[in-house]
C-alpha cells in the first residue's frame, strides 16, 4: 500500500497497478476539479502538479504519485485565491469553464516560475501562448487568458478579490463547479454503451444474460429500435450498468447477437450514385435524425437524395436561363465555382453524459444539456410521468454548441438503467464517442453562380448544396441565402445526401457557414471581375440597414485600407486581408418565463434555464442589478432546473433575446409590490434607495413571460416577411412546431481577416482578426466579447484545421480522438478585436439579440478571401490545409 498527499492531506493509493491518476483524484478522492476530456495527453484539462510540475494525470499512472505531493485545482487557492485564479476571474478567460482547472494548474505553474525569475515583467504573447499550448479550450477563451497570465505575472493581482464579470467564475477557477459528469451518488453505478461495429445491419437475438451475469453488473437494457436496425458505425444497441467501468465493459463484451450485414453506402458521393444502397427506406423515413434548429419542410426523396428543397428561391427559372445565356456568351463577369466544405465536430470538452436516481415514483436526472425545460417535459410524456415528477438539471454545462439540445442516447441510457437497478447510473460517452456519435456540421459541397448585370446590379444568383448528413435531413443551406444580398433571381436549392454515417446535429448558425464560404467568395470574386472594392461592392448589393453600418466600420479599419493584394508581393512569405459578412436570424421562444423574488432581503431570480458557458447567470444579474442599483452579486440567480418557470433552450441564439424581456417585465412588477408592501420607506436623500426597500420588503414573487416586441423602427422588418409566402409558411412553422419566432431585424456581422501565407509550406497565420456585430444592446459586455471571439476562433478552427475523417469503406470515424481532430489552441488565436454597433433592435424589451451563431458565419469565407489576397488563388476547399495551398499555387488539386 503506497501512500501521496493530495492537496496538504495524506490519500492512500490503489494497489492496482492500471489505475490512472486522474480516475484517483476524481473517483477514488472526490476532487471533480480535475477535468478528464481526451485521455491522451493533448488537451491538458487533467493537470496536476507533482511535486509543484505539471503533468497530465490522465497519462500518469496512480502509482507514480507515491511518497510526493500533488497539488489539483482545488488547493491552488490557499487562504486567498492565486493571483492567476484572480485573473482569470478579472479578465473573464472562461466561458464553459470545463478546461479552465487545467489551464489555471499550468498557469499558476507558469506564472511562479516567471515571478522567480523575472518579476514582475510581463512575459510576451508568445511565451504566453507557448507555456499554455498543451491546452485546449473548445470555447476559446484564449483572449481573456492571454490578458489573464500576462497581467498576473506583471503582479497586478497580487492584491484583493476583484470584481466578477461571470457570476459563476470563482467557482470554476477553483474546481468547485460540478457538470454533469462530476455527480456521484451513493451507490452509483457506472453506465456503458453497446454499439454498432457495423454500418448497416439488422440485429438479432439479443441476449443481455451474460452481461447480467457478471459480479457487479446492476443492469442491462436493449436500446434497439423495435425494428432492430442499424444504420451507422456506433449505433446503440444496448448498455450496461456495473459497480465499475472496467465491470461495464466486460459486461458489454459478453452481451451475444447476430447480425446480418446488410449493403452500407458512406459519404456524399458514394450515396449520390443511382445503385447506392439505401439507407432509409419509405417507410423508415422518420426515423432520421434532424440537422436543422427547426422542423424542415416537406421534400421528396429519391434514394438516398432527399431535394430538391427549393423553397426560397424567386424566379428560379429566370435565374436559370440568365446564367446559362451568360454561360454560353462567356460572360466575364459571370463568376461560377465548386466548393467543398468538411465535417465539423462540436468536440464539446465535458462529453455527453447523464446521471439518473429514481426514488420511489420520482426521477431525477443531472444532464449535460442545452435545454433543461424541454428534456423534463419530453421525458415526462416518454416514461408517462407527471411533469413534477421529473427533474432535469444541468447546473453547469461543459459546452453544447447545438449538439446537446435534443434528448439524447445517454439519457435514455442511463434512466433505463436506473430503473432496472434500482440505482443510480452515470453514463458519460468517452471522447471516441464524442467525436463519433454526437453529431456534427454535415460536409457540403456547393455549386455556386454569381452574375452581375452591365449596370453592376446582382442579377442572378444560384447556390446548389449537397450536405453529407449521414443518418439525418433537414440540412438548410443554399435557402440561407435568399436573405442577403437581393437579386433580379435566385435559385437555391437544398439536398440531404443521406448515408449509412452518424446522424449530423445543430452545430452554431446551422447551415450558415457554409452558405457563407460560398456566396461571400463568390462576391469577392464579383467584385474582382468589376475592378470594384469588395466592402464596396457589399454595401451596394445589401441593404440590410445594419450591415451598412458595419460596412462603414470595416472600411475605417487600418488593416483594411493598408492592404497590399498579391500582385505587390513576393517572396515566401505573403500578406492579404480579406472581408465577409454574415447574418443569423433573431429568434426569441415564446413562454419564456422569469420568476422574480425577495427572500429574506435578497433579490432571487428563476427561470428553467440553462447556463453553456454564454453567461445566462450573469446576464440576468446584470440586468436586476442594473435595475435596483445593486451589484450582481447580491443577486441570486437559479437556474439549469426543468422545476422552474419555463425557460427557453440554449441554441439559435435565442437566449438573451428570450430571457430579457421578462426578466425587464418581472422587476417592473416586483418594483411595484416593493414599493406598496415594504415596511418603510427608505430614508430622505438615500442613495440606495431600493437597496433599503428591499430590505425592507416581506418575502414577495412575481413571474412575467416573454412580451412581444414592440413595433419597429421604419425600415425594420422580419426577414422572413422579406422572403415573401414561403418565408411566412417558414415561420409559421417554426413557430407552430419548434417555438420559435423569428423578430424584425437581422443580428449580422462584418469579419475583416489579415492573414499571412508561407508559400513554400502552405502554412496559413491568422494575423488580425476584426469581428464588427450588430446585435442590439450588449447585456453583459466581457462575457459578450468572450463569445464573439469564441465563435471566431471556432470558424478559424473550421476554416483551416478541423476534418473529420471516416474510413470510405467500413464508415468507422478515424479521428475519433483529439490528436487527429485538430481544433484551435491558444497559439492559433490572432489579435482580435471586437466592434459593437448597438442599434437596429430598439423594438426588443431590453435591446439585446444573440450573438453565439452570427459570430462564426463570416470567419471561413473572410479567411479565405484573404488567402485569395494574399497569394491570388482561390482556395475552394475547407479545411484550407498546408497541402491544398501548395497545390492551389502549383496550379493544381490537392492529393
Ligand atoms: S484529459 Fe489528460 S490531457 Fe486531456
Ligand atoms: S471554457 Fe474552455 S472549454 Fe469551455
Amino acid at each position: 500500500m503506497s501512500t501521496t498527499t493530495i492537496n496538504g492531506r495524506p490519500e492512500t493509493l490503489p494497489d492496482d497497478p492500471d489505475a490512472m491518476l486522474v480516475d484517483v483524484i476524481r473517483e477514488q478522492i472526490g476532487l471533480t476539479g480535475t477535468k478528464l476530456v481526451c485521455g491522451s495527453g493533448v488537451c491538458g484539462a487533467c493537470t496536476v502538479l507533482l511535486d509543484g510540475a505539471p503533468v497530465v494525470s490522465c497519462l500518469l499512472p496512480a502509482k507514480a504519485a507515491a511518497g510526493k505531493s500533488l497539488t489539483t485545482v482545488e488547493g491552488i487557492a490557499g487562504e486567498k485565491l492565486h493571483p492567476v485564479q484572480k485573473a482569470f476571474i478579472a479578465h473573464d478567460a472562461l466561458q464553459c469553464g470545463f478546461c479552465t482547472p487545467g489551464f489555471v494548474v499550468e498557469a499558476t505553474a507558469f506564472h511562479d516560475r516567471w515571478r522567480a525569475a523575472k518579476g514582475t515583467t510581463t512575459p510576451s504573447r508568445e511565451e504566453i501562448a507557448s507555456a499554455l499550448s498543451g491546452h485546449l479550450c473548445r470555447c476559446g477563451a484564449y483572449e481573456g487568458i492571454f490578458r489573464a497570465v500576462a497581467e498576473a505575472c506583471a503582479g497586478r493581482f497580487d492584491g484583493n478579490d476583484p470584481t466578477a464579470p461571470r457570476l459563476e467564475a470563482r467557482d470554476k477557477v477553483t474546481g468547485l463547479a460540478r457538470y454533469t459528469v462530476d455527480i456521484r451518488h451513493d451507490g452509483q453505478l457506472e453506465g456503458v454503451i453497446l454499439r454498432s461495429p457495423a454500418a448497416h445491419a439488422k440485429i438479432r437475438d439479443l441476449d443481455l444474460t451474460p452481461a447480467r451475469a457478471i459480479a457487479g453488473v446492476g443492469a442491462a437494457v436493449s436500446l434497439l429500435a423495435d425494428d432492430g436496425m442499424v444504420r451507422f458505425v456506433g449505433a446503440p444497441i444496448a448498455a450496461v450498468a456495473a459497480r465499475d467501468r472496467r465491470t461495464a465493459l466486460a459486461a458489454i463484451a459478453a452481451i451475444t447477437f447476430s447480425r446480418q450485414d446488410l449493403p452500407a453506402v458512406i459519404g456524399l458521393d458514394a450515396a449520390r450514385r443511382e445503385d447506392a444502397p439505401v439507407v432509409f427506406e419509405k417507410k423508415d423515413r422518420k426515423r432520421a435524425g434532424n440537422v436543422s434548429e427547426g422542423g424542415g419542410g416537406p421534400a421528396s426523396w429519391k434514394g438516398n437524395l432527399r431535394g430538391p428543397s427549393a423553397a426560397f428561391s424567386k424566379r428560379a427559372k429566370r435565374a436559370r436561363s440568365w446564367l446559362a445565356e451568360a454561360r454560353e456568351a462567356r460572360n466575364a463577369l459571370l463568376v461560377e465555382e465548386t466548393f467543398r466544405v468538411s465535417t465539423q465536430q462540436h468536440a464539446c470538452l465535458e462529453p455527453h453524459a447523464a446521471v439518473a436516481r429514481f426514488e420511489g415514483d420520482e426521477l431525477t436526472v443531472h444532464v449535460s444539456t442545452q435545454a433543461v425545460h424541454e428534456v423534463g417535459e419530453k421525458l415526462a410524456k416518454r416514461y408517462g410521468l407527471a411533469h413534477e415528477k421529473v427533474q432535469v438539471i444541468a447546473d453547469h454545462v461543459g459546452g453544447g454548441f447545438g449538439s446537446k439540445a435534443a434528448l439524447g442516447t445517454e439519457t435514455i441510457a442511463a434512466i433505463e438503467l436506473a430503473r432496472e437497478a434500482g440505482a443510480p447510473v452515470r453514463v458519460a460517452f468517452d471522447r471516441e464517442e464524442e467525436l463519433s456519435v454526437t453529431g456534427y456540421r454535415p460536409a457540403a459541397e456547393l455549386k455556386v453562380s454569381l452574375l452581375p448585370s452591365a449596370e453592376g446590379k446582382l442579377k442572378a444568383l444560384s447556390l446548389t448544396a449537397h450536405a453529407d448528413t449521414g443518418a439525418a435531413v433537414n440540412s438548410t443551406i443554399a435557402a440561407l441565402a435568399r436573405l442577403i444580398y437581393p437579386a433580379e433571381a435566385k435559385e437555391l436549392v437544398d439536398f440531404d445526401v443521406l448515408s449509412n454515417l452518424p446522424p449530423g446535429a445543430p452545430f452554431r448558425g446551422p447551415g450558415g457557414p457554409p452558405m457563407a464560404f460560398a456566396i461571400e467568395q463568390a462576391v469577392d470574386e464579383a467584385a474582382l471581375r468589376m475592378n470594384v472594392d469588395p466592402l464596396t461592392l457589399r454595401k451596394r448589393w445589401d441593404v440590410d440597414p445594419n450591415r451598412q453600418r458595419l460596412y462603414d466600420w470595416a472600411a475605417g479599419l487600418d488593416t483594411w485600407r493598408n492592404r497590399k493584394g498579391a500582385a505587390s508581393q513576393s517572396g515566401r512569405y505573403r500578406r492579404g486581408v480579406g472581408v465577409a459578412t454574415g447574418y443569423w436570424l433573431y429568434f426569441w421562444q415564446p413562454g419564456s418565463s422569469v420568476e422574480l423574488a425577495v427572500r429574506g432581503g435578497r433579490l432571487v431570480a428563476s427561470s428553467a434555464v440553462q447556463d453553456i458557458g454564454t453567461g445566462t447567470r450573469s446576464v440576468i444579474a446584470n440586468i436586476i442589478a442594473r435595475e435596483f442599483s445593486l451589484e450582481p452579486g447580491d443577486v441570486d440567480v437559479r437556474i439549469g432546473r426543468s422545476h422552474l418557470p419555463k425557460g427557453p433552450a440554449s441554441g439559435g441564439s435565442r437566449v438573451t433575446s428570450s430571457i430579457v424581456p421578462p426578466t425587464l417585465l418581472a422587476i417592473e412588477k416586483l418594483k411595484a409590490e416593493i414599493a406598496r408592501t415594504a415596511a418603510r420607506p427608505p430614508m430622505p436623500g438615500s442613495n440606495a434607495p431600493w437597496r433599503e426597500l428591499i430590505a425592507a420588503s416581506p418575502d414577495l414573487t412575481v413571474s412575467a413571460q416573454r412580451p412581444k416586441d414592440n413595433k419597429p423602427l421604419p425600415g425594420i422588418t422580419s426577414p422572413l416577411r422579406q422572403a415573401g409566402i414561403m418565408g411566412m409558411i417558414f415561420g409559421w412553422m417554426l413557430k407552430t412546431f419548434s417555438h420559435l419566432v423569428v423578430g424584425a431585424g437581422v443580428p449580422s456581422s462584418v469579419q475583416v481577416m489579415e492573414v499571412e501565407v508561407d508559400t513554400w509550406l502552405g502554412h496559413v497565420r491568422v494575423l488580425n482578426a476584426h469581428t464588427g456585430l450588430a446585435v442590439g444592446k450588449v447585456a453583459a459586455p466581457a462575457l459578450a466579447r468572450s463569445q464573439a471571439a469564441g465563435a471566431v476562433i471556432q470558424g478559424i478552427g473550421y476554416a483551416l484545421y478541423e476534418a473529420r475523417e471516416t474510413d470510405p469503406s467500413t464508415g468507422h470515424v478515424l479521428s475519433a480522438n483529439m490528436e487527429d481532430y485538430r481544433i484551435p489552441g491558444i497559439a492559433d488565436m490572432p489579435r482580435l478585436d471586437v466592434h459593437f454597433d448597438e442599434a437596429g433592435f430598439e423594438h426588443v424589451p431590453g435591446g439585446s439579440v444573440g450573438i453565439g451563431e452570427v459570430s462564426t458565419v463570416p470567419t471561413s469565407p473572410a479567411l479565405a478571401n484573404a488567402i485569395r489576397d494574399a497569394i491570388g488563388v482561390r482556395p475552394t476547399e475547407i479545411p484550407i490545409r498546408p497541402d491544398r495551398i501548395v497545390a492551389a499555387l502549383k496550379g493544381r488539386a490537392a492529393a
